[in-house]
């Protein structure tokens, strides 16, 4: 594979040759000396036209820790504000050499279009487009629900919250559809998107029904920045509707997992208590996400031939 622009673009081996990479490289971050060579020469651009502090950050880290020299490009501050185009941002970082390409834009398709218009030449890496997907948090995702509970197959991801705006949900129920997972989407009417009858998913108006059978929970973060005030409950309503309590908690089987891809509206979808308790995974997510992004970099860009991984 050349980009990683979308969870679907990832087969059932390819997924699991990302995961079982980042299982080494999560063995690598563990070691006294962090770093591999496998990408010296090299060229990461961090492309970001949306605020982001987890992926930006983690995927500065990944690139660092294989030794790619990194370029980390924010819009805040560059000429995007004098109206410069995403064309001719491409084109004035591919000027100064990127053999890979991450990129957050508010516009959903914007990695496709980057990918598609030969603005670059590097791998293309989507890191959030929009309200579209973002299969590197999906990867960690799955990452984090596989080292906890073993292979996924069979098990029951529910996803709570507000799906119409989350392109977490949207690569997750991809990704873990693929490796096998039964995933069930619950959110309010108005926080559904069109057309969710068509992803491979089943969907509920109520959490209470869906706790039992859960091997993880993962809560969404309302985006109200994203949101016409007239179609989103009170907080209030919300909270006590699709958040998050240890009353809830506690309903969950003893070895489910409790998730969040940050960042959290604490005491809306998910209680404090709930985020900081020894259910949630929700640091080991950010954690794993270093060791995800080190395997997309090097399995896209390190030209990784053999079948022994990393050295
Ligand atoms: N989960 C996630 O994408 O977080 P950031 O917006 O901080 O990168």
């Amino acid at each position: 594979k050349r980009h990683l622009l979308s969870a679907a673009d990832l087969a059932r081996d390819e997924a699991s040759r990302v995961l079982d990479t980042a299982e080494e490289m999560l063995g690598i971050a563990e070691r006294p000396i962090k770093k591999l060579p496998t990408l010296r020469g090299r060229t990461v651009v961090n492309l970001f036209f949306e605020d982001s502090t987890r992926t930006r950050i983690s995927f500065e880290a990944a690139a660092k820790r294989l030794s790619a020299d990194v370029i980390t490009f924010s819009a805040k501050g560059s000429s995007v504000s004098k109206g410069e185009s995403l064309k001719d941002t491409a084109l004035t970082l591919q000027a100064m050499g990127a053999d890979a390409v991450v990129i957050r834009h508010h516009s959903s398709g914007a990695p496709h279009r980057l990918a598609g218009a030969g603005w670059t030449n590097g791998a293309v890496i989507n890191a959030g487009d929009g309200t579209h997907e973002h299969p590197t948090q999906a990867l960690l995702d799955a990452f984090t629900m596989r080292r906890h509970l073993g292979d996924l197959a069979g098990k029951n991801v529910t996803i709570v919250g507000d799906v119409l705006h989350s392109r977490v949900a949207r690569s997750n129920a991809l990704l873990l559809h693929t490796l096998g997972a039964h995933v069930t989407l619950v959110a309010p009417p108005t926080l559904l998107p069109v057309g969710v009858e068509h992803w491979p998913v089943e969907t509920s108006y109520r959490l209470d029904d869906s706790l039992e059978k859960a091997d993880a929970v993962m809560m969404l973060r309302v985006q109200r920045e994203r949101m016409n005030a007239s179609y989103f409950p009170s907080a209030r309503e919300y909270s006590r509707r699709y958040g998050l309590d240890t009353a809830r908690m506690d309903r969950l089987p003893e070895h489910a997992i409790v998730m969040h891809p940050g960042p959290m509206n604490r005491g809306m979808e998910i209680t404090a208590d709930v985020a900081d308790s020894g259910r949630s995974v929700i640091v080991e997510q950010v954690t794993n996400g270093v060791a995800v992004r080190m395997a997309v970099l090097y399995l896209l860009v390190g030209g990784a031939t053999t079948e022994e991984g990393p050295a």
